[in-house]
């Protein structure tokens, strides 16, 4: 049966824009290195008005505008950050609270820059089980507050921003053409926490600590899981790969989207490309380039859209769906 199905996206970014040449002026850097090992040639940054909650609402109010339904009928918001408001209580439920859907149910989930696919499946999982009819699949993240602004090996790769969706119940009688999630894989390994994890928690030292990553190990680990991920995902759903109309993946590097792509034959012209307007905005990545390939018209009812994500843990997912 087909799942859940995307009826609206929609995303917010921070006012202020922040070039590589402009990074260059506070750290050891150059636009030249930025944009050849990454593809990044600016990203947007939280002013101190701007927080996940307030990117996460007017992402959530842009998806419920573009679906053209009321947030009355929202019954589930599920959503994905690494740089919630507060510790606690959830993100979520200050969308909520903003949107005045009181009542229903609200949390967030804590994948990193895997956290939109491990939030989509688990409100489609929700939907199919009937705890509700629609909901608001967020990713949203202000990575600029737990960067090392000192340390010019990740500082330059991030950025902040939230994308959203509008995800409904499947339908009562689906047929193969019909949309809606078609198949979903994710997955986690945590020995490799070293690779990419926050130097601090609550719980450990009680700040919030920095950003820290090994990053060439992270893109060797990044290209392999992705491709496995995806050929999996073909494998359960009987769909190849050259029947895909657009990959949505993950914008953590250029060079990473070209190498997946490359290990399975898929055309780099169907692979939708952010990186370079919003670097790494971890969770909200993968809704943010979904809602800029959806308003621009590249991708369209029928298509068969595949959504994949890899970070921190390591978590990593992929999300097949007819649109
Ligand atoms: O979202 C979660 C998943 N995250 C990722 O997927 C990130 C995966 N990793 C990457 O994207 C890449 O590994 C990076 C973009 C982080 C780094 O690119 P790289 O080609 O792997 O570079 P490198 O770390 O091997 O560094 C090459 C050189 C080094 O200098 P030496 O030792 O060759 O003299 C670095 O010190 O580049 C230097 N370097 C820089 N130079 C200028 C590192 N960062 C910078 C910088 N500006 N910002």
């Amino acid at each position: 049966m087909t799942g859940s199905r995307i009826i609206g996206t929609g995303s917010a970014l921070p006012r202020r824009i922040v070039t590589n040449a402009e990074l260059a002026q506070k750290v050891d850097t150059s636009d030249e290195w930025i944009t050849a090992r990454t593809g990044i040639r600016q990203r947007h940054i939280a002013e101190p008005d701007e927080t996940t909650s307030t990117l996460a609402i007017a992402a959530a109010r842009a998806a419920l505008a573009d679906a053209g339904v009321e947030a009355s009928s929202i019954g589930l918001i599920v959503l994905a950050t690494a740089t919630p408001d507060n510790t606690f209580p959830a993100t979520a439920t200050k969308v909520q609270a903003a949107l005045g859907c009181n009542g229903g149910i609200a949390f967030d989930v804590a994948a990193v820059c895997s956290g939109f696919l491990y939030a989509l499946a688990t409100a489609d999982s929700l939907l199919r089980t009937g705890m509700a009819k629609r909901a608001l699949v967020i990713g949203a993240e202000t990575f600029s507050r737990i960067l090392d602004w000192e340390d010019r090996t990740t500082c330059v790769l991030f950025g902040d921003g939230a994308g959203a969706v509008v995800l409904e119940a499947p339908l009562a009688e689906t047929d193969a053409g019909s949309p809606g999630i078609l198949g979903t894989r994710l997955h986690a390994d945590g020995d490799q926490h070293d690779l990419l994890y926050v130097d601090g928690g609550p719980s450990s030292t009680q700040t919030v600590g920095h950003v820290r990553m090994r990053g060439p190990e992270v893109f060797r680990h990044a290209v392999v899981n992705l491709a496995d991920v995806l050929r999996e995902v073909l494998e359960d759903t009987g769909v190849t790969a050259d029947q895909l109309d657009w990959v949505v993946p993950h914008q953590a590097n250029a060079r990473i989207l070209d190498a997946t792509a490359r290990k399975l034959g898929i055309s780099p012209d169907k692979v939708v490309v952010t990186v370079q307007d919003h670097a790494n905005t971890s969770a909200a990545s993968v809704p943010l380039a979904l809602d800029t390939a959806r308003k621009d018209g590249r991708i369209k009812p029928g298509d068969l859209v595949m959504l994949e994500a890899m970070g921190g843990g390591f978590t990593w997912g992929a999300v097949l769906l007819r649109w």
